[in-house]
């Protein structure tokens, strides 16, 4: 059991709030700052995230500095009782500053600097720019370190992208020599012979760029290690004087699900709290089950990228967004259900993007608390109103942990290496595609899992999934060895085991240092476009398989279930391996969720695990949060039709009152109960 503190210390409640941007409206803000307080309070808003993009109005000029205007929002917060996430701004920058400093600004892969625009775009090793921020972030901790408005910082924004620039390629290299010593080092594990491409002096890399290298692997592995590299440095740059002067204050950047460019494994490591911003495209049909369960697991991973701590849903949006192709509305009851769900899965907020639309430039008709129409009339205001309403009477899920028993491994950089590869399907490889399968395969089941990556720790899993590890880092076959000796259960699949760390191909038969444990030789992999399909019967079911099948050789193992066609019909679909005292399954081609449901349930229930809820019809899902105050069982129905589920004996944690049996949900319903 894990109870975590609040985090906020003095704000032991759940947080509702979201990015507020008040200067936009300094010139009314006798009445629109007014107006805001009002609505916020209303709607059961106790925390805003203030200046998020605010450098030009906190710095408008070279050294002239402007707290004023946010002295007096944070004290207009405090007076409301609103606690303030208060960010560090460096995820745009004023205008005199790229004028004065180019280097401030990013270069392209093709070296050409960019000009002044948007936003999230700075060059990540300028000193300029790292001593222009740091000051920034001194003053703004300086000011506001006693304030009682003061929450939490939020750093900079939603990082992402590359600079390509003269100083990033200097770090870059400096950086290839800490990892690889020497040159012919270097050119070894890159395989550089290939194609002449050996290499005689660090200075001859370059990043991977159009008008240069892009099909050299290790290269590209290499530069995305960096740049996560970068980011981490970036953020214990930016961190640094706020853990000096403000050291009670946790600090978060707000993260974006899957997103390539970071290993999110390694910056979650450096916070306090993980934070993530949820966009999922609900479709106001029956599809919403899968939208719904995509954000589950996003949910998941951004928990487990810090350690599965209670985290924050930092921005999420009440009602439609503007920068989909197709932006449909939320219907009601999606909003209380988006929040909720984030709840469900561990987060103790429920943040949005943006507490009031402004009146120009592009976001001006993003979804918001607050609408052009300035009142409380609207249906998405009356909804929010709902949503802090019952945030308000969850207060004893706070702070309330995970226990999940199975793991499903989502690993940054075996997607980047496999993502990179060529072979097979180069149109897609589809690498979430098969977790997302994977994951449905046991949250429909009626499971709760953990999202991991090959680094972290295993021991305490009854089951491992690792669907698709064609890289294995190091260590991770051994652990992986270990665990099931012990007597867990690992699930494999096709194409893993195939290349090591620096992208080099184990030798000696796929899939490479997990064979014994597996019991089998992988060795041909077979790649289906939409209109191919192989089959296989498991437990008196046929099962289909799209994209890839793997030919594979039972050694240890034992065979479950036979592929049905093509010229490998007879060859293993399905093994099972005993290994010490656990088991180790191999799926050999990519099967639908109606195997993966089957298959999950059959294993979970086969290592001793039983179901959060029993028999789950599509389109409800459930999860458990386990605190010092109870066992509280989440079931969300994340369709718009009604469900029938079967609840084991709870108290509605709103209500207090007595809930078992059969149940109805009406369409979007969410329970949140108590366990007896
Ligand atoms: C991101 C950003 C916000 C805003 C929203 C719009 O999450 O962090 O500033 O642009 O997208 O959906
Ligand atoms: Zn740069």
């Amino acid at each position: 059991m894990a109870q975590y503190p609040p985090i906020m210390k003095d704000k032991p409640v759940f947080l509702h709030g979201g990015d507020y941007n008040p200067e936009q409206w300094i010139n009314q803000k006798d009445t629109i700052w007014k107006k805001d307080m009002e609505l916020a309070v209303k709607a059961g808003i106790n925390t805003l995230s203030v200046g998020i993009f605010s450098w030009a109005m906190l710095e408008p000029r070279e050294g002239e500095f402007h707290f004023e205007w946010l002295d007096e929002v944070m004290d207009m917060l405090a007076a409301n009782g609103i606690k303030a996430v208060l960010a560090t701004p460096s995820g745009a920058r004023p205008a005199w500053m790229a004028e004065k400093y180019p280097e401030v600004l990013r270069a392209r892969d093709d070296g050409r600097r960019e000009f002044f625009n948007a936003r999230h775009n700075h060059c990540l090793t300028s000193p300029v720019y790292r001593e222009k921020v740091r000051r920034i972030n001194t003053l703004l901790a300086e000011r506001y370190k006693d304030h009682p408005a003061l929450g939490m910082w939020h750093i900079s924004n939603e990082y992402g992208g590359e600079c390509h620039c003269d100083l990033c390629q200097e770090k870059f290299r400096e950086w290839l020599k800490e990892r690889y010593g020497t040159i012919d080092n270097l050119n070894d594990s890159w395989w550089n012979t290939f194609w002449s491409h050996r290499y005689t002096s660090f200075d001859q890399i370059h990043s991977p760029s159009h008008l240069g290298e892009r099909g050299s692997h290790g290269l590209n592995l290499a530069w995305r290690r960096f740049t996560t590299q970068q980011f981490c440095d970036f953020y214990a740059w930016e961190i640094e004087p706020l853990k000096c002067i403000t050291p009670d204050i946790p600090c978060t950047t707000n993260l974006m699900h899957t997103t390539r460019g970071i290993n999110y494994f390694e910056l979650g490591r450096l916070l306090d709290r993980s934070s993530w911003d949820n966009y999922p495209s609900w479709t106001n049909d029956e599809r919403d089950a899968q939208v719904a369960a995509h954000s589950a697991f996003c949910h998941d991973l951004m928990r487990g990228v810090c350690g599965n701590k209670p985290f924050m849903l930092m921005e999420s949006s009440p009602s439609s967004v503007n920068w989909q192709p197709i932006n449909r509305l939320h219907a009601p009851g999606i909003l209380m259900l988006q929040g909720l769900q984030a709840v469900a899965h561990g987060s103790d907020t429920v943040q949005y993007f943006q507490f009031r639309k402004g009146r120009g430039s592009s976001e001006k008709f993003h979804g918001a608390v607050v609408s052009h129409d300035n009142s409380d009339q609207n249906r998405i205001y009356k909804e929010i109103c709902q949503v802090g309403d019952t945030l308000a009477h969850l207060t004893d899920v706070l702070g309330a942990g995970t226990e999940n028993k199975i793991a499903l491994i989502f690993d940054w950089e075996n997607c980047w290496a496999l993502e990179d590869a060529q072979f097979g399907s180069n149109i897609n490889k589809g690498y979430e595609k098969a977790i997302d399968g994977h994951y449905n395969g046991f949250v429909r089941a009626g499971y709760g899992v953990d999202v991991i990556d090959e680094t972290c720790e295993i021991e305490k899993y009854r089951i491992v999934c690792g669907p698709m590890t064609y890289m294995l880092r190091p260590g991770f076959a051994d652990k992986v060895k270990a665990f099931v000796e012990k007597g867990g259960t690992y699930i494999s699949t096709y194409i893993s085991g195939w290349v090591d760390e620096e992208d080099l191909c184990f030798m000696g038969g796929f899939p490479g240092p997990l064979r014994e444990v597996m019991g089998i030789w992988d060795e041909e992999l077979d790649t289906y476009d939409e209109t191919q399909h192989n089959h296989f019967t498991w437990n008196g079911k046929t099962y289909e398989i799209s994209d890839f099948c793997a030919l594979v050789h039972a050694e240890s193992a034992s065979v479950l279930a036979e592929l049905q066609e093509h010229f490998y019909r007879g060859y293993p679909a399905l093994t099972e391996n005993a290994y010490g005292k656990g088991k180790a399954y191999y799926i050999a081609g990519r099967t639908g969720e109606d195997f993966l449901k089957d298959f999950s349930a059959a294993v979970a229930k086969e290592a001793g695990l039983k179901p959060l809820v029993e028999n789950l019809p599509y389109g409800v899902l459930c999860t458990q949060r386990v605190g010092d105050r109870g066992d509280f069982l989440f079931v969300m129905n994340t369709v718009p039709y009604e469900n029938a589920v079967t609840i084991p004996a709870c108290m509605d944690v709103r209500s207090g009152s007595d809930v078992f049996g059969k149940v109805i949900l009406k369409p979007y319903e969410v329970l949140t109960l108590k366990r007896k």
